[in-house]
């Protein structure tokens, strides 16, 4: 089975409203008509609706979500919240939520499940600290946080999510996976999701790397058996690095 390439930016807290929509407008005209793989960004909430607009082969996510549909929880966004502006993907579970805001697997699991059923694809994220990865923790990591991230999850709705394994020692530092580490964990992770799925859920499943990822290192990880797309934070901020990014991937 052939999966669609995914290779989606993500903000973090940057950009104000009116950059967005510039960096909307000008990565569309550069898109036209490539049809190759879904390119996308993760962007603050403020800047949903205005990319919204400026949107047309552009997918769009939301950086994070609440699990429940409304309720008590000051400062929070839900699901239908998402969904009525059109939102199409939504991360979760992204090592700088786990660190400074607790996000745990079982939170994870529980936003996972509710996305799904609101046809909003999960973007989960999982990885090894530098301090698991220097002790040979990485597997039993992944596993661990699969096992929870995915508790209540059919094979079917596995199969729908974009999964990123992201080395948290590689995000923001410039200091990249090489090929075969990211490649290695990549195909751990889809073993994992064959072993508790079975074959056809994960040959379904898109598998990203993200940490570091930028136009001169694109191609190595896209040339990956089970790399099928990246995430990319710092070198997503700029229209021109994120367009050539895009020609990277589609030459
Ligand atoms: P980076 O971030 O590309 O700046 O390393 C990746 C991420 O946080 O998803």
């Amino acid at each position: 089975m052939s999966r669609r390439p995914v290779i989606f930016g993500n903000w973090k807290m940057n950009m104000l409203r009116k950059d967005a929509a510039e960096f909307f407008e000008e990565t569309e005209s550069f898109l036209s008509d490539s049809d190759e793989a879904d390119f996308g960004l993760a962007v603050p909430y403020t800047c949903l609706d205005v990319c919204r607009k400026a949107a047309i082969r552009l997918k769009l996510a939301a950086e994070n979500c609440h699990e429940a549909d409304h309720g008590a929880f000051t400062g929070e966004i839900s699901i239908p919240m998402l969904a009525e502006i059109g939102i199409e993907y939504c991360v979760i579970g992204h090592s700088e939520r786990r660190t400074f805001y607790a996000e745990t697997d079982e939170a994870c699991a529980r936003k996972a499940k509710a996305l799904l059923a609101a046809e909003i694809i999960p973007i989960l994220c999982v990885g090894e600290t530098e301090a698991q990865y220097d002790s040979g923790e990485t597997l039993e990591v992944l596993r661990y946080q699969l096992e929870g991230s995915l508790a209540d999850l059919s094979g079917e709705e596995v199969s729908r999510m974009v999964i990123a394994y992201e080395p948290v020692w590689a995000i923001g530092t410039g200091k990249s996976a090489d090929q075969t580490i990211a490649q290695n964990c990549c195909h751990a992770i889809r073993e994992i999701i064959k072993e508790r799925y079975g074959d056809g859920t994960a040959e379904a499943v898109r598998i990203q790397y993200g940490g570091s990822v930028k136009p001169e290192n694109i191609r190595e990880y896209m040339n990956c058996a089970d790399i099928d797309g990246a995430l990319i934070g710092g070198a997503s901020l700029k229209a021109e690095s994120f367009k050539k990014i895009i020609a990277a991937v589609c030459r």
